[in-house]
């Protein structure tokens, strides 16, 4: 098979796989070929057991695996046989040193981008795919360039904006595509041949093209931006509790202004996941290291509300069960930081299920999908937790139930069973706004959700 070029991606995530999948699903000219150091994640892309669960991922690889997509763990033949490489390396908020816990640390992707000078022997284009601090590509093209030799690349910036549980949706029908790149004659010819990429499926009036530290900024920036509209509507949770107001109905009448829109205005237990926090302690971290002390604030108070958040759901679960759970059983319906998918990284329910145990409770974690990831998440812990993917099960016996991930099945089980099960009085606290509070009260449960009035029989 001739192929019009070679594109490699160096990393094979949450991103990498994803992203690289659609690729090759939608441009069969290209082969498209995805490395990573971590042998068992290529076995498992290789396998009908894929590494991430994402809904209508396993039909998009079987479209394009073995036909143009392929998953090795032969980096430094992949990077010989480029002519794009997409790089996918995660960064994650440095744990050492300046900057610590919430710089990014970038060691992973210097390392990539000296292997990839190290084996490079014809010109490639360079592209950046995770989020970055801006002003990265100065730092790759300045390690890309370091060698004498006549080889040259090309750096852009293309971030990725998919969402987790709806990435091979928001790839196939993207908002749009941002592909940012030096404004040189060599830098545009590079946009250019990435431009034609997406365009296979992505309209063209749907491709930004931007300068590359604007398309390194606007990753940040959508996402602090994403993450300060659930901090404001969680700020006003706790008045909503605490006035009789109603955060769904206040969420509704404001979000139908189009000037705000009504997207991501759903009040919850807390964000997480694993971009909003680190992303925007990273843009914190670049804004005190320009002396924008008050632009760092500002960023910053959107993770600190988010914290609070968390906290707060303890507390008033604490408060409300007669200012003890020691010894309590209680049930955590949903560990996942959001449905459909079984990622946990920075869930809510690791700070909620850590700060019950700390008051001695016995927690019984559920998920239909995140409970290897749980596992792992507490595995420091000996006692008091256990993890039950049945939710009727996870619920017998409990005093308390904690609604924290808005899977749909918890929409549908049937909750006079699980009352009937419950030690009494019964609470169940509903992270989510997922469930027919005045139906569970009329039951006989002490129903108390976010940005609501509690329903109590005492
Ligand atoms: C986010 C961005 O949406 C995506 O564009 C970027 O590429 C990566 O980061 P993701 O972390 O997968 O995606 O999830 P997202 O759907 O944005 O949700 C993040 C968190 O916010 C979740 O914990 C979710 O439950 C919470 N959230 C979201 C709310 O609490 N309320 C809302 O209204 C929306
Ligand atoms: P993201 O959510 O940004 O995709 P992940 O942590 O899911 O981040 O994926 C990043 C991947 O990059 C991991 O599978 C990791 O093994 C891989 N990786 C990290 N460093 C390198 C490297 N130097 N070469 C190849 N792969 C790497």
């Amino acid at each position: 098979m001739i192929y019009k070029k070679n594109i490699l991606c160096i990393g094979a995530g949450y991103v990498g796989g994803p992203t690289m999948a659609m690729i090759a699903a939608k441009c069969p000219q290209y082969k498209v070929t995805v490395v990573d150091i971590n042998d068992k994640r290529i076995n498992d892309w290789n396998s009908d057991n894929l590494p991430i669960y994402e809904p209508g991922l396993d039909v998009l690889i079987k479209t394009a695996r073995g036909r143009n997509l392929f998953f090795s763990t032969e980096i430094e033949k992949g990077i010989k046989e480029a002519d794009i490489i997409f790089v996918s390396v995660n960064t994650p908020t440095k744990n050492f040193g300046q900057g610590a816990g919430m710089a990014a640390d970038l060691q992973y992707w210097e390392k990539t981008a000296r292997q990839i000078l190290s084996n490079s022997d014809k010109d490639k284009i360079i592209v950046e795919k995770s989020t970055l601090p801006v002003r990265t590509a100065k730092a790759m093209e300045r390690i890309l360039n370091s060698a004498s030799g006549t080889i040259k690349f090309e750096v852009l910036s293309n971030p990725e904006f998919l969402a987790e549980g709806t990435a091979v949706k928001d790839l196939e029908n993207p908002d749009r595509v941002l592909i940012g790149s030096r404004e040189t004659e060599a830098g545009l010819k590079a946009r250019n041949e990435l431009v034609d990429i997406y365009a296979n499926w992505v309209p063209r009036e749907k491709i930004i093209e931007s300068n590359v530290w604007s398309a390194e900024l606007s990753k940040l920036t959508a996402n602090a931006f994403l993450a300060q509209r659930v901090s404001s509507i969680n700020s006003l949770s706790s008045l909503c509790e605490a006035t009789e107001a109603d955060i769904e109905e206040v969420a509704y009448a404001i979000g139908t202004d189009s000037r705000i829109g009504n997207k991501f205005l759903k009040s919850s237990v807390g964000f997480g996941g694993s971009c909003f926090k680190k992303d925007i302690l990273n843009l914190v971290y670049i804004c005190q290291s320009y002396g924008l002390n008050e632009v760092a604030d500002y960023w910053e108070s959107v993770v600190r509300l988010n914290e609070w958040q968390e906290k707060r759901f303890v507390l008033n679960m604490l408060s409300n069960m007669f200012n003890t759970v020691a010894g309590k059983k209680i049930a955590v319906l949903g560990f996942a930081f959001k449905a459909d998918t079984g990622d946990t990284r920075e869930s809510p329910a690791i700070y909620i299920t850590m700060g019950l145990l700390e008051e001695r409770a016995l927690v019984n974690v559920s998920d239909p999908k995140a409970l290897v990831n749980a596992r792992v998440d507490l595995k420091d812990i000996k006692d008091g937790i256990d993890f039950i993917e049945d939710p009727y099960k996870a619920a017998e016996g409990a005093h308390a139930i904690a609604v924290l991930t808005e899977w749909d099945i918890y929409t549908k089980l049937d909750y006079k069973q699980i009352f009937d099960s419950m030690v009494k009085p019964a609470f169940i606290f509903d992270g989510r706004n997922i469930l027919n509070h005045k139906a569970l009260f009329d039951m006989g449960f002490n129903v108390f959700a976010i940005g609501k009035a509690p329903l109590k029989h005492f």
